[in-house]
Order: structure tokens, then sequence, then C-alpha cells
């Protein structure tokens, strides 16, 4: 079944008819769609997300191999996943991230690959991601003003960030979006400034509600904008939002009239997006995580290293899935601590 009717065309558009999708849960859902994060090192230091001296990596040994990574994504191309996307981290740091795709192009049955990337390296990187296989990108830009960039990154990369979009824009790839986490008092005046970048251009356009996963807790620093609030501000800026179809985090997806992009408010906090969750997250050390909430973890890396064969792991992921809670809040209250930054997810 499919939650989504973009992801479902996409899958006949590439397949000829869609994939038996063998991971299913006790609420109907089902999932075609891997997350994995490949690393856990970023090249800026986003203050909702970690500290200046970062947070504690794990060293490389704990994190899965490039034949790991591999190994796990035919493995859930072969359970019926149609779509992934890598994350970290920045995916761009990690030197094989071109094989990574190249294999999953050449290898697997997903017929969909993306990247979520901070898009500091993507001046370099982008035509050769296009050519391994690349269908999308996301690139995370919270402002569009120098000095804010730097206040929330604590780094100055505006122009590389502008200039990958650009770079993108002109790649002929099929999908791109900017994801801004929204925050009071800080970007919710640059609103609509992001908004017009969709007047020319085939983008999507993102407003992301701050989450709790970072160590300093900004979110409990009044900086939350809730998702409802933002769609509010939006119907008083344009009054002609027409609803269009979007992935299922695009819980509220717009097109404004005359405008050739989209623009959409992902209640990440909220979570009014449960019940249509596709998503499996494997973390760049190798856990299989049911919920970007899940307080549990299945080790997929140590089952690898412990000689487990594939149809033992098919098992293992199956299972962890199954057992996936209701929502995200259930999901949260199942322990007491959250992740201390992003990194450790994936997104
Ligand atoms: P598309 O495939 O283009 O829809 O992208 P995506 O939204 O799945 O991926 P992306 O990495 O761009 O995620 C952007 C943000 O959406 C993340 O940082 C999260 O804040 C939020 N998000 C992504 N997946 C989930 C999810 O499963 N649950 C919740 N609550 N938020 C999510
Ligand atoms: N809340 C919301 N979004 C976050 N991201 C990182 N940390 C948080 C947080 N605490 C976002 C990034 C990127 C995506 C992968 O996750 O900005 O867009
Ligand atoms: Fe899926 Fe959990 Fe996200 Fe809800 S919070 S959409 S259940 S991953």
């Amino acid at each position: 079944m499919y939650w989504n009717e973009n992801e479902m065309k996409t899958d006949i558009i590439n397949s000829g008819i869609p994939k038996d999708i063998s991971i299913k849960d006790h609420f109907g859902r089902t999932f075609n769609y891997l997350r994995f994060a490949v690393n856990e090192e970023c090249n800026l230091r986003c203050i909702y997300c970690m500290p200046e001296e970062g947070v504690p990596f794990q060293e490389k040994a704990r994190l899965l191999g490039k034949n790991e990574i591999c190994r796990i994504i035919k493995i859930m191309s072969d359970l019926g996943i149609s779509k992934i996307r890598f994350t970290g981290g920045e995916p761009l740091l990690r030197k094989d991230l071109l094989d990574l795709i190249k294999y999953t192009y050449q290898k697997t049955d997903i017929s969909s690959i993306h990247l979520t990337t901070n898009g500091v390296l993507l001046p370099r990187n982008i035509n050769q991601l296009v050519e391994a296989g690349l269908d999308g990108i996301n690139i995370s830009l919270d402002t569009l003003n120098k000095e804010k960039f730097k206040k929330i990154t604590r780094r100055e990369e505006l122009e590389k960030v502008l200039e990958g979009l650009d770079l993108a824009l002109s790649s002929g790839i099929k999908s791109i979006k900017v994801n801004i986490v929204a925050m009071r008092d800080f970007n919710d005046d640059e609103i609509i400034d992001f908004v017009e970048l969709t007047r020319d251009n085939d983008i999507t356009v993102r407003f992301i509600e701050l989450m709790p996963f970072d160590s300093h807790q900004i979110w409990k620093t009044g900086k939350f904008y809730k998702a409802d609030e933002i769609v509010n501000d939006l119907k008083s800026h344009y009054n002609i939002l027409k609803p269009v179809k979007g992935s299922s985090t695009e819980y509220y997806i717009y097109k404004i009239k005359e405008y050739i992009g989209r623009v959409a408010v992902i209640p990440s906090y909220s979570r009014n997006l449960c019940s249509a969750c596709n998503r499996i997250r494997i973390t760049a050390d190798g856990n299989l995580l049911n919920c970007l909430y899940s307080q549990s973890e299945t080790n997929i890396r140590d089952a690898m290293r412990t000689g487990m064969q594939d149809s033992g792991i098919e098992k293992l992921i199956i299972g962890a899935m199954q057992k996936k809670l209701k929502n995200g809040w259930i999901a949260q209250g199942q322990g007491n601590d959250l992740r201390e930054s992003m990194t450790q997810i994936g997104g």
C-alpha cells in the first residue's frame, strides 16, 4: 500500500509495477522508505543540533563500513523498499557516498534515491551525484541572511550553500527541496523571502518544527514555532494557497497561484503525520529505529558482524518494524532521555 500518490507514481514509472512491501506493522502501515544515516560528523554546528565542540562522535570502527551499508540496502530492497534517503551527520563528508549511490542505482530495485545535506559541499559534488543516479536533494538552509547564518551554524558558509542550490537547479536533478527549521524571533521574519523562492523555481520550500533533539534544549527557550501557526501566518500573507500532493512529511503543502514551486510545513514535533508513516531508519552505527522518537533500537551491525545470514537479518528488520508503536508520542513516552543531537538519528 502507498500512502502517497507521488511515491506510488515514481515506483510505477521506474519499475513498471508497484513492488510488494513485506515490512508492515500492527496498525496497517507499510514501510517502503529507508532513511540511512551514513555518518555522524558535520561541517556546521547548528545551535539547535550540537554544541561548538560537537557531541561525542563514535569511533569509526563502530560505524558501518561501505560493504555493510550496501548489504543492508540490498536486503531492504528485497523486502520492498522503493525509496532511500541518505542522511547524516553531513553525508557529503563520507568519501564513499558516491559509491553507495551508484550501488543503490545499479544493483538494487530501489527506484528513488535522495540526499539530505547542509549544502556546503554541494558545489563540488552535484554533477557527480546526479550522474551516479541521485533523484532528489533536500538542502537545509535556515536563513538567507549572512549574519544570521553565522549565528545559527557558527560557520560562514552561506555563499557555498546558495551556490550549491543554484547548481542543483541547473543540474537537471528531479527534485529539490529547501528545509528551513522555523524558529520564533530568529527566522520567522524570513518566511515570505523563502516562499518567494518558489515563484520562479520548481522547488519545495519546507518549514520544519523545531524538535527536542539537542543538548542545549533550544526548543525550550520560546523559539518553538508550531506548524499550525506557520500555516496561519502563510495564509495571512497569501490568500491563494492551493493544497497539492506531497510526501508523507509534507502534511501541509500548498502552491501559490502562478508560482512554480510548492510550500510545505512539516509538523515534526506536533506529529500529525504518524498514521501515514512509511519510514525505517538506520543510524550510522547500524541501529534500526522504527520511529524518529523511538527510545529502543535493534542493532543490525552486531547481527552482521556476528555472522548472521541475510534471511536472519530480514527477520530482524520485519520484527523490529512490527513492534512499531502507534505514534511518536507513545514512542517518546517509552523512555525519559531524548537524544543529544539529531546527528545520532539522521533526521
Ligand atoms: P521527503 O522524502 O522529500 O519528503 O523528505 P523527508 O521530509 O522525508 O526528509 P528530510 O531529511 O528532508 O527531513 C526533513 C525533516 O522532516 C526532518 O529533519 C524532520 O524534522 C522531519 N521528519 C522527517 N521524517 C520524519 C518522521 O518520520 N517523523 C517526524 N515526526 N518528522 C520527520
Ligand atoms: N529540530 C528540527 N529539525 C532539526 N534538524 C536538525 N536538528 C533539528 C531539530 N532539533 C534538521 C536539519 C535538517 C534535517 C535533516 O534535520 O536542519 O533539515
Ligand atoms: Fe513515523 Fe515516528 Fe515520525 Fe510519527 S514520529 S511519522 S511514527 S517516525
